[in-house]
């Protein structure tokens, strides 16, 4: 498994990049710094290319999918693109009924609760993953030597929504199929760890240069839950991915107790929420991991002065671990002023990596 040679991470166009430097964990040219859901509902021009055009019907037009990924490194200076897609594309491609209701979140037509919904669950087609392929390939003959980064959804986060058929706050759908079903559960899992894994190797194959492993929901789950039932599947996702060479990172929200297994999947880098300051984070992994984030969106609404200073703070914590890539701790709230986005890319690509 190699990535061919005019692969931007081979051919020299990225792979001395801050992004790619910092999560392997040498030192970069300037401190890197990208927004989870960058692109989106902060930006005008973003609104005004999806006007009329479904959130899903977007992600599978390349072009439309890769105008939409180059919007915010146009006008944030940021160090990365984040493939404008959903995690639960896979699903979609691969003919589950399932669709994003805006201010709502994946769907499901009909939720997979039973050993038989399990098994009757349809495989993921590689020739469906061509829009994905060529929204890629359009994404980095723009960027240059700007990495974009791949992503997909981890087992447990896409088999909550699968389970639940909505979003969930407290996911007890599949909290409960594992200890209920644990055959279902880990077939179910096992389903979506392959349909995961096809989507990022996919992107990383046709020419991003760094994936990441969105695992939202796992912080739900007690320690000993997300090693039992979980971290096998989202190891299983990275089986066809980690071998490209790629650098790859692994994210959850409210993760503080489990980042140590979050890593022991075979990552390289791990992200980080605001929940915990990277330092502590740091310690919590040995030492030895480069980290993700992890800025508060909140404080994104506060004044310049005390953001700055909870910017600075990031940094200065951020900077005891092997690498650091600066990130917030989860997406960009659609209300943000995008102008106090770019503020603060500048800010941080103003202090010395
Ligand atoms: O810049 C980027 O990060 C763009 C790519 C991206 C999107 N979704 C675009 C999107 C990524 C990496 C995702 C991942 C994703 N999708 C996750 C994991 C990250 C996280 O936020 O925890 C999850 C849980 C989803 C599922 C999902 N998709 C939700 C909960 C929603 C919000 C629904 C709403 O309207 O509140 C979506 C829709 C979605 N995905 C939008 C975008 C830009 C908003 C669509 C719109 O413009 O209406």
């Amino acid at each position: 498994m190699t990535l061919s040679p005019s692969h931007p991470l081979m051919d020299g166009r990225t792979a001395e990049s801050p992004l790619i430097s910092a999560y392997r964990g040498v030192k970069p040219s300037r401190r890197p710094v990208w927004f989870m859901r960058q692109a989106g509902r902060s930006l005008p021009e973003y609104r005004k290319a999806r006007e009329g055009t479904g959130m899903l019907e977007s992600c599978l037009l390349p072009e439309l999918a890769s105008e939409i990924t180059l919007q915010p490194v146009r006008r944030h200076d940021v160090d990365a693109g984040i493939f404008f897609s959903d995690i639960v594309i896979p699903l979609k491609l691969a003919g589950v009924g399932v669709d994003i209701v805006s201010g709502v979140g994946p769907v499901l037509d009909s939720p997979v609760r039973t050993a038989a919904d399990v098994a009757a669950l349809p495989t993921l087609e590689d020739s469906a993953l061509d829009p994905i392929r060529e929204a890629v390939a359009l994404t980095v003959a723009e960027l240059g030597s700007t990495p974009l980064i791949g992503f997909a959804g981890a087992p447990f986060t896409l088999a909550a929504y699968m389970v639940e058929g909505r979003p969930s706050r407290d996911h007890m759908g599949p909290r409960s199929m594992m200890h209920a079903d644990p055959e279902t559960w880990q077939a179910l899992a096992g389903w979506a760890a392959d349909v995961s894994g096809q989507f990022l190797r996919a992107q990383i194959e046709a020419g991003a240069s760094a994936g990441q492993l969105f695992d939202s929901w796992a912080g739900s789950l007690g320690r000993a839950d997300y090693e039992r039932f979980v971290a096998p599947a989202s190891a299983r996702a990275l089986d066809g991915v980690r071998g490209l060479g790629a650098p790859l990172v692994h994210f959850g929200t409210g993760t503080s107790e489990i980042l140590q297994p979050m890593r022991d999947v075979g990552v390289d880098v791990v992200g980080v929420d605001y929940r915990l300051p990277l330092d502590e984070a740091n310690r919590r992994l040995g030492g030895g991991v480069p980290l993700q984030g992890n800025i508060d969106p909140a404080l994104l609404t506060a004044p310049w002065e005390v953001l700055e200073a909870h910017v600075r703070a990031v940094v200065e914590a951020g900077s005891a671990a092997p690498g650091h890539v600066v990130n917030l701790g989860h997406g960009v709230p659609p209300t943000t002023d995008p102008e106090v986005l770019t503020r603060v890319v500048s800010l941080i690509h103003s202090i010395e990596p």
